[in-house]
């Protein structure tokens, strides 16, 4: 089953409520909060502050993407927020391992997310101890930029190296999804797909948006 995320980062932030409303009412199978800190991305996003206002809204899941140095620092806050998920990056963490046993044990979802230019390989020793695996298919930092095409053969390697390794951990996939790109990573083995600026946008209505999303996986294995 392909699964669908709204980033709430290219949401009307004025309208936040309504917004993550008209996508919960749409079927999406959960909302992902792009929180930055101006370090590790150059932009500054949101903080556990807007988890917090976002769970009072809702019982979707609530994925959160932490695009911040020493994310160790942060997690008990992220989790108490309420959120069901937190995805560290591979590049922020100098203890990879023990930072996702630290996820684990605060009882929330332990991912972690990988840059386009860092190889699925820094994963090798962590594969049993995540919960899922979000490949970025865009550099960080910025709703609405162009999908790199060249993450595909990463994503088929990653979907390869869990198969073989009978690991049931999903691949998800975040940055320039929409109708046209959501294919290609479903063929090349992601099952959750992000996305903010194709659902968020000034084209279609959020349900119409999230339709064509899930339309144009439809025929997909
Ligand atoms: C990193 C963010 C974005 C966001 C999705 O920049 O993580 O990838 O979630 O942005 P779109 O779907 O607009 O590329």
């Amino acid at each position: 089953m392909i699964r669908f995320e709204a980033s709430i980062l290219s949401a009307d932030l004025m309208r936040l409520e309504s917004q993550v409303q008209d996508a919960v009412a749409a079927g999406i199978d959960g909302i992902q909060i792009d929180v930055m800190d101006g370090r590790f991305v150059p932009p500054i996003t949101f903080g556990d502050n807007i988890v917090k206002a976002v769970r009072s809204v809702t019982d979707t899941v609530l994925d959160v993407h932490l695009m911040i140095v020493e994310p160790d620092e942060q997690i008990e806050a992220f989790v108490e927020a309420g959120a069901d998920r937190i995805f560290i990056h591979q590049e922020a963490s100098l203890h990879l391992h023990r930072t996702l046993q630290s996820i684990r044990k605060a009882g929330v979802e332990a991912g972690v997310s990988i840059n386009p230019g860092t190889s699925w390989t820094v994963l090798e020793e962590v594969l049993e101890l995540t919960d899922i695996i979000q490949v970025m298919t865009v550099n960080p930092g910025w709703g609405g930029q162009s999908f790199i095409h060249g993450q595909l053969e990463k994503i088929r390697t990653l979907d390869k190296v869990l198969r073989k390794r009978k690991l049931d951990v999903p691949i998800a996939v975040d940055g320039g999804i929409d109708p046209v790109t959501a294919p290609l990573v479903v063929e090349a083995g992601a099952s959750v797909l992000i996305a903010g600026s194709s659902i968020y946008n000034d084209r279609a209505p959020v349900d119409v948006n999230i339709k064509a999303l899930r339309q144009s996986v439809a025929s997909s294995k």
